[in-house]
């Protein structure tokens, strides 16, 4: 098969594959595939028939707007066809830039010309409507169909609140008003949860929601959904006196007559305005409330609209340039268990990886058991992925094919995946929980980082990647076990210098020292936040009394319901538990107890505790394994300070190789002089002080 033979053919198969989405698309309001999908193989089709226009056929979706009018929806001639724009498919500012150029080109504009004057919007996700008002009175609203013919939808249109039944002010005879009926991103949530909540099948997304209640027969399907709509141009225009000449005076215009349109649009200059705004429309587009797939760029002033004219179906002054697409499909390779901090249990798919929202995705949330049910995906299936901004990749729904009939449906496992232990679902809650409490890895993982975070222990560089270390080394069984973490056998680890093993042993030294309310919140006890612990502080004073209280004694306490009291009660019920109190104050975690004192010591380890604290160092010469800057963070982070001479008030002089006069003038004044070693014990404090009597 030659070139051109080879091209005839995959045109062939491009036009009968685009037919067929474009019908599911358009006409059933099922897609099959997600847009992007759609709009790469249109791409490809347009490319081929640019190479070789004699395979340009006259039924080429390329060469017309596909879509049918429904049996039942009656039929719409438009009195001003309804057009489609040229999609820019480079999302890159090449897109602007190629738009911008061709632009001068057809208008013959040179070098020495002005920039040309764009209005750039956003490309809503919704249905095109045609709003038609006579002498101010909306009397249709249709659907764009095939451009010339499409369905009246006026029983559903009206149903849309945003939609003026009646223009304000001095409306002309007739105007026909074009826009995008769409639904918000909340409006779509909210939907979906009542669907959750009543057991029903949650919608993909907002277009096709949007899109399938309008086109429905019965306006009551549209009482359950609330739609908006955003005008974006005009169709038939009859006798309006003082129509605007540029496309933003348009806006304002219909703006002004009642009908929404979107504040986010600006007149810009030239290519480097239309790449700014689509820069800064791509880094707000998360935030938006509804979903855009893009920005329009429309040459402003009318004039020059006329001049430039149509090709075939679409206006040579307006193309759409997009964004990375948020939606992909690809292929459900395996359902895996996520084991999360409170021992949840999150079916996590693993995807054939897919490039989506900008990145690479290879895992997806499927949230829970019931969420996938309702979502009835199996191993294999084609599935549709999202992910929008910085939330986290999930799986949407599945695109319906035959699969064979071994494949099972997902079940939670019976056992953690991590530890073995039972999994658990309370009565009522869509969720799965491993039993095994700290005994699990997974969990234990999470206690340690809690214990840790900033709020509680406040240990600095005990991160997610060291607690993994830590755990699957088993050189941390439990919290305890942090307090016997030394230099050596940190530094052991991967990616574990020195420098930050001595570091973390001098914050977890500094993190000994703390008060009562972070120590019972960093114990990590369920429904017990840093509120809680305070008033638990506050009301019992010492831990012992926590640790004995009844769950009537704990609900004694503001802030604490029969909920947190009975977890209270359960967690000290255990002896582990327990334990781990005694070993961590074995270990000389301490704070001080007794009544009032709570309050002056709430939200920080009293620099009093710090290894050296008040204490001035003088560092000369070289160390052997101490960059300067290093060994003075290491000082400062264990409450001491570093300056510049010696006096007498120096506690000690650190001295390495080459040490110059500094080392000569400790000795004179009879200072402790101290090699990195030294400086190392230093920093490592005083042997822990004896646990305090409760
Ligand atoms: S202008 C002749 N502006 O995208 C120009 N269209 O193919 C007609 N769309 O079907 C369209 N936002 O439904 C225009 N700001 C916007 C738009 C917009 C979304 C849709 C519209 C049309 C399709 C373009």
């Amino acid at each position: 098969m030659d070139a051109s033979a080879a091209a005839a053919a995959r045109a062939a198969e491009l036009r009968a594959l685009l037919q067929h989405h474009a019908h599911r698309y358009y006409v059933l309001d099922a897609p099959q595939i997600p847009d992007a999908d759609y709009d790469r193989l249109f791409a490809e089709l347009q490319a081929i028939e640019t190479r070789h226009p004699q395979l340009r056929t006259p039924d080429s979706p390329t060469q017309r707007v596909i879509g049918q009018v429904l049996a039942g929806l009656s039929a719409v001639e438009h009195a001003q066809p309804m057009l489609s724009i040229r999609t820019e498919t480079d999302t890159t500012a090449a897109g602007a830039e190629a738009f911008d150029a061709r632009v001068r080109r057809e208008l013959r504009l040179g070098d020495d010309d002005l920039p040309v004057a764009y209005c750039a919007e956003l490309k809503f996700d919704g249905l095109a409507i045609n709003l038609r008002f006579e002498d101010g009175v909306l009397v249709q609203a249709s659907t764009r169909g095939d451009g010339h013919r499409g369905e009246d939808v006026t029983h559903n249109v009206r149903a849309i609140g945003q939609v003026p039944l009646r223009l304000f002010g001095q409306a002309p005879p007739v105007i026909e008003i074009r826009g995008e009926a769409y639904m918000r991103r909340d409006d779509f949530e909210r939907l979906n949860a009542r669907q959750r909540e009543s057991g029903a099948r949650t919608f993909i997304n907002p277009r096709n929601t949007a899109a399938g209640a309008i086109r429905q027969l019965d306006s009551a399907g549209m009482a359950d959904k609330r739609l908006s709509f955003f005008a974006y141009g005009l169709g038939a225009v009859q006798g309006w006196a003082q129509q605007p000449q540029t496309h933003s005076a348009t806006l304002d215009a219909i703006a002004a007559f009642g009908v929404p349109v979107c504040a986010e649009r600006a007149v810009v200059h030239g290519a480097a305005g239309l790449v700014a705004f689509h820069r800064r429309i791509g880094a707000a587009r998360d935030a938006l409330p509804f979903d855009i797939d893009g920005v329009v760029y429309k040459v402003d002033s009318i004039e020059l609209q006329q001049r430039l004219g149509f090709v075939t179906r679409e206006p040579r002054w307006a193309v759409a340039h997009k964004y990375p697409a948020q939606e992909q499909t690809t292929r459900l390779e395996a359902v895996e268990v996520q084991v999360g901090r409170t021992g949840k249990l999150t079916p996590v798919a693993r995807l054939l990886p897919v490039f989506v929202g900008g990145t690479t995705v290879s895992n997806a949330t499927l949230h829970n058991l019931f969420e996938l049910r309702r979502k009835g995906v199996r191993v294999g299936d084609e599935v549709i992925v999202r992910r929008a901004g910085d939330v986290i990749p999930e799986v949407v729904g599945r695109i319906p094919a035959a699969r064979a009939h071994y494949v099972r449906n997902f079940r939670m496992p019976g056992a953690c995946p991590v530890c073995g232990s039972a999994v658990l679902r309370e009565r009522g809650s869509v969720e799965h929980r491993c039993s095994g409490g700290l005994f699990c890895p997974a969990q234990r993982k999470q206690a340690l980082l809690h214990f840790a975070g900033r709020r509680a222990m406040d240990i600095e560089g005990l991160g997610e990647k060291l607690v993994d270390q830590l755990v699957d080394a088993e050189l941390v069984r439990g919290l305890p076990d942090l307090y016997a973490l030394d230099v050596a056998g940190l530094a052991a680890l991967e990616r574990m210098g020195d420098k930050s093993a001595a570091n973390l042993v001098a914050m977890l030294h500094r993190s000994r020292a703390t008060t009562l309310p972070r120590f019972l919140y960093a114990l990590g006890i369920r429904h017990v936040g840093e509120a809680t612990a305070r008033e638990l502080a506050r009301h019992f004073g010492r831990v012992q009394r926590v640790m004995d209280a009844s769950v009537e004694a704990l609900q004694q306490v503001p802030d604490v319901g029969p909920v947190a009291a009975q977890s209270i009660r359960s967690f000290f019920a255990q002896p582990h538990n327990r334990e781990v109190v005694e070993q961590l104050r074995a270990a000389g975690v301490h704070w001080e107890e007794g009544e009032g004192v709570i309050d002056g010591v709430i939200g920080g380890a009293t620099a009093e505790a710090l290894p050296l604290a008040g204490r001035t160092l003088v560092l000369t010469g070289t160390l052997p394994n101490l960059a300067r800057d290093d060994a003075k963070a290491l000082i400062e982070a264990a409450g001491g300070k570093v300056a510049g001479s010696v006096s007498n008030k120096t506690y000690a002089v650190i001295a390495g190789e080459e040490a110059g006069s500094k080392l000569d003038k400790a000795r004179q004044l009879g200072i402790t002089v101290l090699d990195e070693e030294g400086l190392r014990a230093l920093l490592a404090g005083p042997p822990p002080p004896p646990p305090p009597t409760p």
